[in-house]
C-alpha cells in the first residue's frame, strides 16, 4: 500500500473513517490517558478528525501528521479557521491556536524534526496500515515514546484470512511485541465494534483499548 491509495480514497471522498463526533472511546479513557492539562499530543495519521478540537479544548497542544495535503485543508476549513502555512522539514504545516496538521509521511517523523511530546492518540493509524508498514509504524512511535509518555492505542480484531484491511486486524501479540519491552502496556477495555463497514456485517470485531506507558517497567515485588 502507497500514498496514492489513501490520495485516491480522499479525493474520492471514501473517508468512512472520518466522524463528525469525538472518539467515545478517547473520551472514556481521557481521565487516564490525559489526567492533565498542558501536554503536547502527537495524532498520528491524523486524517481531519474532530479529535484534534477535542484534545486542544481539553487543554493541550495538538499535532498531528497526515499524508493528504486535502484532509489538513478540510480540517481548517471545517474548524472555521484559517490556517498559517510552514515549511518544517520535509512537512508543510497548517496550524490555527494550539493545533498543527504536518502534511507528510509519518515513516519520516524523526523527533529532531517534531521535538517531545507528552501524548500519543492512535485512533486508526497502526490498524491502517498492513503488517509490513506496521513494523516501521512501531519503530517510529518508539522513537517519540520517551519515558512518561502516554500512548492510547486503539486497535481491533478480526478473521483477517475472510476479510482484506484496512482496517487491519492488530493482536495482543503484536501490541506486545511492538510496545511491551520498555513500556507498560494495559488492556484497559474489550468491546464488540461499532460503526465497521457493511462488508464485515457477517463478522465478529472485538475492540481493545491499550494504554502504553513508555518507561520502565513496573516492580511489581
Ligand atoms: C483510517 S484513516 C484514520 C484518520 C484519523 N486517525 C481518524 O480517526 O479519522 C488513516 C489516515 O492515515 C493517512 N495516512 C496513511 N498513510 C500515512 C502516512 N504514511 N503518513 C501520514 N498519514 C498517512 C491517510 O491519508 C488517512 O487519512
Amino acid at each position: 500500500m502507497d500514498g496514492s491509495f489513501w490520495r485516491q480514497r480522499w479525493a474520492d471522498g471514501r473517508i468512512g473513517f472520518h466522524a463528525a463526533a469525538a472518539n467515545h472511546h478517547l473520551l472514556a479513557h481521557a481521565d487516564r490517558f490525559l489526567p492533565e492539562t498542558g501536554g503536547r499530543v502527537l495524532v498520528p495519521l491524523c486524517g481531519k478528525t474532530v479529535d484534534l478540537t477535542w484534545l486542544s479544548e481539553r487543554g493541550h497542544d495538538v499535532v498531528g501528521v497526515e499524508l493528504v495535503e486535502s484532509a489538513a485543508v478540510a480540517y481548517f476549513a471545517e474548524a472555521g479557521h484559517v490556517p498559517t502555512v510552514a515549511d518544517i522539514g520535509p512537512y508543510t504545516a497548517y496550524s490555527h491556536g494550539r493545533v498543527t496538521i504536518l502534511v507528510g509521511d509519518f515513516l519520516a517523523l524523526t523527533p529532531a524534526i517534531l521535538g517531545p511530546v507528552t501524548h500519543i492518540y492512535d485512533r486508526a493509524a497502526m490498524i491502517a496500515l498492513p503488517p509490513a508498514m506496521r513494523v516501521r509504524f512501531v519503530e517510529v512511535m518508539r522513537q517519540h515514546m520517551t519515558p512518561g509518555v502516554t500512548l492510547l492505542l486503539l486497535t481491533m480484531t478480526y478473521d483477517q484470512a475472510a476479510l482484506p484491511g484496512p482496517p487491519h486486524s492488530v493482536d495482543t501479540a503484536e501490541v506486545m511485541l511492538g510496545y511491551a519491552d520498555g513500556c507498560t502496556v494495559e488492556l484497559l477495555a474489550q468491546g464488540d465494534a461499532e460503526s465497521m463497514p457493511p462488508r464485515f456485517a457477517a463478522h465478529t470485531v472485538t475492540t481493545s483499548d491499550w494504554l502504553v506507558t513508555a518507561g520502565p517497567a513496573r516492580d511489581l515485588r
